[in-house]
């Protein structure tokens, strides 16, 4: 898509532009304009052909700009990022930010993407990334005393990601262990780290965040879970990507930053609050088995409490899944 982005500025307006004005300001042919509208429209994007009128996407599209993503940042959150890229079109925010690190990118290097072409999800899942609509996004941090410092960090990120989305005004956030963020039992985003790097020692921590804003049709047909998107939750009334990317940086900066020092200890009792299936009944897949029970939140280690047979069992993060009864 990166060859195409000057076009989709154009056609960002969501009015018609002729093939000719569009060939005109691009500098290219009209075939090659109607080549990269191909382009744009198998990645995903709704573009009108009129006969007579020319091309306009299905409604206005707002792309990222990273001077609106720190206008909605307040300096202290401005502080800890060191830089931020946004991309056209990527593999994966995640694997991009790890090839990164691995050329000594410093903590705190964050990059956007309009689309992504191998969006990671959780337990080796795709996360469907269409371009324009959504937000998908990740940090760079890094720790110097080793993975288990990071333990419990996840489910502050969660905490993190519902005290942006409330914000930016998003009503009746809630959390599923570890940190997805739902909306009335749909997932409206989800949350992929990777730490590479010694057990003990200094390690890189990508922290991905994909957030459903406005979903296409087309891409929603491979989520393989019940989802939801803002546009959807808003009825119709989008939070402006460019004030969200701010606020879920602003909100998760000093969240990554403070984490080795403060572990999980001040976001406990927010992530219990949070918990949409406290007291529910539910069904733990552990590489062991399937175990039924009562959901009961979350220990001051971060793990999954499950009430079974009168009894508290834990659960670490990990390899388990979790669905209601
Ligand atoms: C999940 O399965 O719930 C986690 C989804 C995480 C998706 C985000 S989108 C930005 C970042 N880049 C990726 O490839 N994945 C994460």
């Amino acid at each position: 898509m990166a060859e195409t982005r000057a076009l989709l500025t154009i056609l960002a307006d969501g009015r018609f532009h002729s093939g000719e004005a569009l060939g005109e300001r691009l500098g290219v042919t009209r075939a090659a304009v109607w080549k990269q509208v191909r382009s744009l429209r198998a990645s995903g994007l709704d573009i009108h052909a009129v006969r007579g009128r020319g091309y306009r996407l299905g409604g206005p599209v707002e792309l990222f700009d990273a001077a609106l993503v720190l206008e909605a940042m307040t300096s202290a959150g401005r502080r800890l990022l060191t830089g931020l890229e946004v991309l056209s079109s990527v593999d994966s925010t995640n694997a991009y930010l790890i090839r990164e690190a691995a050329r000594g990118a410093a903590a705190g290097r964050v990059c956007l993407a309009e689309t992504q072409q191998a969006g990671r999800g959780r337990r080796g899942r795709h996360w469907a990334s269409p371009p324009g609509g959504n937000i998908y996004l990740s940090v760079l941090t890094r720790c110097e005393s080793g993975v288990t410092a990071l333990s419990g960090l996840s489910l502050a990120v969660g905490v993190g990601i519902a005290r942006a989305l409330s914000r930016a005004g998003v009503p009746d956030i809630g959390l599923k262990w570890p940190n997805d963020v739902l909306w009335q039992g749909r997932k409206l985003a989800g949350v992929l780290m990777e730490v590479s790097g010694e057990s003990a020692g200094p390690c890189d921590v990508i922290t991905g965040i994909g957030l459903n804003v406005r979903m296409t049709r087309e891409a929603a047909s491979e989520i393989e879970q019940p989802w939801v998107d803002l546009h959807t939750v808003m009825d119709g009334v989008v939070p402006s990507r460019n004030r969200l990317a701010g606020l879920l940086l602003d909100t998760l900066l000093p969240v990554l930053d403070s984490f080795v020092d403060t572990g999980l200890a001040p976001y406990v009792d927010e992530w219990n609050r949070l918990d949409m299936y406290a007291g529910r009944q539910v069904l733990v897949t552990t590489p062991g088995g399937v175990i039924g029970g009562e959901c009961r939140g979350v220990a001051p280690n971060g793990a999954l409490l499950v009430m079974t047979d009168g009894k508290y069992r834990q659960f670490a993060a990990g390899e388990i899944s979790l669905r209601p009864i």
